[in-house]
This record gives structure tokens, sequence and C-alpha cells, in this order.
């Protein structure tokens, strides 16, 4: 089938249905198709990359943008109708910001959403005021100056995204997000000519019309979504459904891929061959790690080397395997089925020499742990940290510039939670008292059910109240989520 011959009801269907809907049967629950057709209708598109944010500005370092956010009407679903969405610069995903360590950033945000909103940049290490956290709305009609430094040693895979007091997980569902890369001067693959890939995972939900759904708020699926946070039916990669990804036999690519979905925890997987992990949050690690699948919770981003392995012609499909994040009582019904993103293809003549993988990609310095300033518990429960709501006029924790501290997050209950601390890279020290068995620099931390992970951070710079919360965005516009303050 081409897309083109589908029906848009038809193609509504077959991407639903290509998502195994897994949603419990509630009053809301848009009907699932009784019989799933393939997805095969879009498999031959191959995958676009969202657009990259032009800078207006000549001088070398700087860089100076126009973000809009603003109600559109856009097609989601292949062959589907035009529906209402909220986009950054008319495009889901939005625009990518594509920047140098070092660069001058100026983001000219302009709000004409019927909404109070932010830009928050995932990940970034920069002063508070530029955060875009709950604390500093943007109200309709408003625009606002993001403006910052890139830090030095921050090269990595990013996204941006709305971060407004209750109405994140919105936002986020109507379309707006969209990736940040930050580049290095130096950069191992980039020095190989190691083509990449960005991939910006999101799933959502839409009714039978193929309208974006949300359940009634008084309804058993809106308990559900608040429980497990709003899962979608479709699978997207760049705002695609099952793309494809040329690959000629012998090249090596960079896949930067970002999980922009609201709850969404994805396992990862290749058919074709192991994946070569060379990088998370925060950038590069030491050295690639081969791994069958890795787990990518919600606002996390991994960076893998793929291989054109097979035959030209031949297809390996990219899974998200079943993974186990719920509760007993809310876990859907299909949790425990593999999901398609896209298909890798080998296409052509094979290259003359293949590229080899580099086994050094830079150092990653220990946080000296020998002063450690304080030492801290906190306690994820569902919906709660620490036993409380956030609260925008109270500072949960105090800390000093320049110290390092350590932090134990212990999640108490039976779903996992990953846990996001705004402003600072940490690294990661064990898990369940097992010690991590290499480093990385990281803003996510998955902390699955039952179980707590110690971290450390360094407070170097950027004085302020900094968020940290479940990155579940249910869960964050729930209030899991609690401030940090800190002082000279
Ligand atoms: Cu993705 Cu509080 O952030
Ligand atoms: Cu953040
Ligand atoms: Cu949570």
């Amino acid at each position: 089938m081409h897309p083109l011959t589908l029906t848009w009801r038809g193609a509504v269907a077959a991407a639903i249905g290509a998502a195994t809907v897994g949603l419990r049967a509630g009053p809301t629950t848009p009907a699932a198709p009784a019989k799933p057709a393939p997805v095969a209708a879009t498999a031959s598109d191959t995958l676009r990359e969202p657009p990259t944010l032009h800078s207006v500005s000549r001088v070398p370092g700087v860089v100076e943008v126009e973000l809009t956010a603003a109600p559109a009407r856009l097609r989601l679903l292949p062959g589907g109708p035009l529906v209402n969405v909220y986009a950054y610069n008319g495009s889901i995903p939005g625009p990518t910001l594509d920047v140098h360590e070092g660069d001058s950033v100026v983001i000219h945000f302009h709000n004409r959403l019927p909404d109070t909103t932010t830009v928050h940049c995932h990940g970034l290490h920069f002063p508070a005021a530029e955060d875009g956290s709950p604390l500093m709305p943007i109200a309709p009609g408003q625009s606002y100056d993001y403006a910052f430094r890139v830090p030095r040693g921050w090269a990595g895979t990013y996204w941006y995204h709305p971060h407004v007091d209750r109405k994140t997980t919105f936002q986020v569902a109507m379309g707006l997000f969209g990736a940040i890369i930050i580049r290095a001067p130096h950069d191992p693959l980039a020095a190989r000519h190691i083509p990449e890939k960005l991939l910006v995972l999101s799933d959502n939900r839409f009714d039978s019309a193929g309208a974006i759904a949300f359940p009634d708020p008084t309804s058993v699926q809106a308990e559900i979504d608040l429980e497990n946070g709003r899962e979608g039916n479709v699978l997207f990669v760049n705002g695609q459904v099952m793309p494809t990804i040329p690959i000629r036999r012998g090249q090596v690519q960079l896949w930067r891929i970002v999980n922009a979905s609201a709850s969404r925890v994805y396992r990862l997987s290749l058919t074709n061959q192991p994946l070569v992990h060379v990088g998370s949050d925060g950038g590069l690690f030491e050295h690639p790690l081969e791994e069958h699948d890795l787990l990518l919770a919600n606002s996390g981003r991994v960076e893998v080397l793929v291989r054109g392995t097979g035959a030209a012609g031949s297809e390996a499909v990219l899974q998200d395997l079943p993974y186990d994040r719920y509760m007993p009582q809310t876990r859907p019904d299909d949790w425990d089925s593999t999901r398609t993103l896209l298909s890798l293809r080998a296409t052509g003549t094979p290259m003359v020499r293949p590229v080899a993988i580099p086994t050094e990609l830079r150092a990653i310095p220990p946080i000296d742990t020998t002063h450690v300033a304080a030492h801290r518990v906190i306690v994820m429960s569902q919906g709660l940290i620490d036993g409380k709501r956030m609260d925008m006029h109270r500072v949960d924790i105090r800390a000093r510039l320049g110290t390092t501290e350590i932090w134990e997050i212990q999640n108490v209950v039976g779903m996992d939670h990953p846990f996001h601390l705004h402003g600072f890279h940490f690294q990661v020290l064990d898990r369940d008292g097992v010690s991590e068995p290499y480093r990385s620099w990281q803003d996510l931390i998955n902390v699955p059910k039952h179980s707590s992970v110690r971290i450390v951070v360094h407070f170097d710079d950027f004085p302020g109240e900094w968020m940290y919360h479940c990155h579940i965005l249910d869960h964050e516009d729930e209030g899991m989520m609690g401030i940090l303050e800190l002082t000279n």
C-alpha cells in the first residue's frame, strides 16, 4: 500500500495499529482498530531531520535565532487529517539548535500560544534566569530573550521543551519539543567523518478521527495516565511513523537519540547488530560499549554507532523492546509487546574502506569526592518527593556554590521514576550499592521501582533556584518536583 492510496481513516488505523494500542479500556479510551493494519504503508519514507534554527548573526561564535511557539494545523499521521497542534516555528519536532561549545546564544522567543509557556533547554548549564523553569513563565503574547554561553566540555545531544506549571504534559503532547546539538572543537567521531543522524523519539495518542486525544479528566483513563504518565498509541521518529535510514555496507553512522516522550521509556535494540553505545546525556563516554539493548528513559539521550552490515537491500529494525516500568494495577495490557521505530536499509555499493570505530573517545575525570559538603537522601514515592508536592514558594534543598554533594535517590514505590536535575551534570556512583561500571555525565537517571541510585554533583557556578523532578511529565505536572537553591 502507498500512503496516498489510503483514506485518512485507514491511515490512522494503520498507524495506530502499528504502534499496538496498549491502553486499558476506559470510558474515553479511543476504540482500538479490530485488526491492526500493517504499517508498510509508510515504511518507504526516508528519515527526515527537523530543520535547523538559522542564526541571523554573522559574528563568529554568536548564534542568534528566532523561536516562536504558536498553534498550527499539521498532518501528524501519515495520510491523516490536519489537526490542531502547538509547534515551534511551525514544525514538529521543532527546529534543532545546533551550536558549538563556547558560542554565545540568544534565542528570541515569542509566545503566540493561548497559554503561558517557557522554553527549557534541558541539560544545559547556564544562569538560572535562562533556565525556562516554571518560575519564569512567559505569558501569551510575550517575548523573552534566552541568552547564554554554551559551556566548554558540554558537547552532546540535548533538547528543549516547555516547563510550565501543571501544563507541561499538555504542551509537549501538543507538539512542543525540539533538539539541541552541542559540538566540541575536537570530536573523535567527527574527525573520522562519521555521518550523523538525529532521532527525536516521541509518541502521541490519537482518537479515531486522527486528532490528538486527551482523556476526560474525570475518567478512569485520566487516572491511569496520572499513574503511568500519558503514553501514546503511535510512535514517531522525527515526527514520522516507521521511517527508513539508508546505510552503505561498511558505513558507520552516529545516531543521536532523544527521548522526547512524556512518559514512554524505550528499550532500544537493533535486530541485526549490537548498538555501539558511545554517549549519553552529557556527551561521549570514555570508551564505546557494545550493548544488545539500551534503556532510554524520558528526556534522556543516547548516542550510538550503527554499522551497515547487511547485503544491499537487507533491512534491520530499530525496536522498542518490552520494559516493565509500571505498577501492576495500571500496567497496560500490551506492555510486553515489541514496537518498531524505524528500518535501517543497506543500500548500494559497499564502502571501499570500512570506518574503524575509535576506542578512546575522551577523558571523563571523576568528580572529586574528598570533600563532600552534604550527603542527602531524596525519596521518590508516588507523586511526591520527600513526601511533598512541589511548591513554587518553597526551597527544598539549600546548597553552596563551589561544593560537592552526594545524593542518594531512593524510589520507594513499585514503578520507575526517572530523576532529573536542572543546570548541572552529575555522575552516577552506584545503583543499589553496585558501583557504576563506567563514568558518564548525566542530567537524568532512571530509578527503577524499589531501588536507589547514588549520584555525585559539583555546583561550580550559577546561583539561584534549580528544579529537580521526576521526568514522567504527568508526575512533574502533579508536583513531583523540588527546588534546590544555590547561594554563594
Ligand atoms: Cu526536561 Cu525540568 O526538564
Ligand atoms: Cu531539565
Ligand atoms: Cu515519576
